[in-house]
């Protein structure tokens, strides 16, 4: 059958959730923030709820968060698996309002399609909003819930700090304990996919409609803090100073050199770098940087986890400084399932549009769903590769077309889970 997804209920949904959070709005860089479980996000996850029902469709939130929308197959004798469709609605801090929420609205408009059209499927549908994909709280929270990944040492030191986590767990009514009984039994899953931006310059630069992602970069992240001793900025000589702000220069401007020359395809990044005490004429006492490193393969995220810190040890050294290191987790890479990928090029196919195979650069709760069930994702132009920022733009056109691909696979990873 040649579904296609109503585009214009498709937009009426993306501008409507676009307006929650809204930042930048009524200029031509409007985005969103919405922090996982914050006020926003809430009301986000709240008008998604709405949505649902107002199609008929039933709703779920499970004890970790995450919010569903359910259709379900006409009851066959077998017991039924339910396909996931999904991403996210949390939003990172002033962020792009494509990224996450194009795939759970394109989730939610598959099932409304396969309802109205009176599919028979030997599965049920359901599209999934996926609690803290971001990690403004821990990272990849509700995807490692329902996996059953979820451990006490990802909620002791979650890298958005334990009161942000503990206050955003309050304020939605979740508690800490019952988060680890949101664990699906993997037999239930006949699989995952997630439609997203690509929040890169691939398919942009190479005027490819499709990303077919085969595999998802691993992520770490920690906090170092160097210490050196405040002083006066002036009186101080300049071959006495013990400046932690320094340091943190130091490290951060060698660090993207040393990734540059000898992790080819990895990536550093320093997201944050708060000085103490933090005045123009004080000797910074203490420097605090963000440091999170990513790559494909297990193996060189670990051979880069032991260079950047042992790095940073180095830059402590040089400069008389003490150096406090602060593991906050992160998520291993994850091969995307072949049997999914095989069903979103035979979708885009089926719509005559080009694709390509991508490693994904930016993290996804598919990277969590792929060990527990078949798992891919379908990747659609970001302008310029930009995201994470109010900046980011997908054409309405690649969206719909992503949809489409999102639907279309579904239908063909349903048939083969039979
Ligand atoms: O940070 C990431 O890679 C993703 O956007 N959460
Ligand atoms: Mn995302
Ligand atoms: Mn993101």
């Amino acid at each position: 059958m040649t579904l296609f997804v109503n585009p214009d209920r498709l937009r009426a949904d993306f501008d409507a959730l676009a307006a929650i959070g809204a930042v930048n709005a009524n200029t031509d860089a409007p985005g969103v923030h919405r922090p996982s479980l914050s006020p926003a996000h809430l009301a986000a996850r709240q008008w998604f709820l709405a949505r649902a029902a107002a199609a008929g469709l039933e709703t779920a939130v499970d004890a970790a968060g995450n919010h569903s929308a359910i259709w379900r197959a006409r009851r066959f004798a077998a017991p039924i698996r339910t396909l996931l469709l999904g991403s996210h609605l949390d939003s990172v801090p002033n962020g792009g309002r494509f990224d996450g929420a194009l795939g759970v609205l394109a989730a939610l408009e598959a099932l409304r399609t396969v309802q109205e059209a009176g599919v028979a499927l030997p599965v049920d549908l359901e599209a999934i909003d996926f609690t803290d994909e971001e990690g403004t709280l821990v990272g990849e929270l509700g995807s490692n819930a329902l996996a059953g990944s979820l451990t006490p040492a990802m909620l002791a030191q979650p890298r958005g700090g334990r009161a942000a986590l503990e206050a955003g767990l309050a304020r939605a009514g979740l508690s800490e304990a019952a988060l680890f009984t949101a664990r699906r039994d993997p037999a239930t899953l006949a699989g995952y996919l997630e439609l997203h931006i690509e929040q890169g310059p691939r398919l942009t630069q190479s005027a490819i409609a499709i990303g077919v992602v085969t595999a998802i970069v691993g992520i770490t992240s920690y906090r170092l803090t160097y210490t050196g001793r405040a002083n006066h900025a002036g009186t101080t000589p300049m071959d006495a100073r013990q400046d932690a702000g320094l340091g943190a220069a130091t490290f951060t401007l060698t660090a993207r050199e040393m990734v540059v020359r000898d992790f080819p395809g990895c990536a550093v990044n320093v997201g944050q770098m708060r000085f103490e005490p933090g005045a123009f004429n004080i000797i910074p006492g203490l420097a605090e940087l963000a440091l999170e490193f990513r790559a494909s393969d297990a193996q060189r995220l670990s051979e880069l986890e032991d260079t950047l810190l042992s790095l940073a040890g180095l830059v402590a050294r040089q400069s008389g400084l003490q150096l406090a290191l602060e593991p906050l987790g992160g998520c291993v890479p994850a091969p995307m399932s072949a049997r999914a990928q095989a069903a979103i090029t035979a979708a885009a196919d089926s719509l005559a549009l080009t694709h390509i195979e991508l490693v994904s650069g930016a993290g996804h709760d598919a990277q969590v769903l792929a060990p527990l069930t078949p798992s891919g994702m379908i990747f659609v132009p970001s302008r310029a590769g930009l995201s994470h920022s109010p900046d980011e733009f997908t054409a309405w056109d690649d969206c719909v077309n992503g949809a489409n691909v999102l639907l279309r696979a579904a239908l063909k990873l349903a048939e083969t889970a039979a």
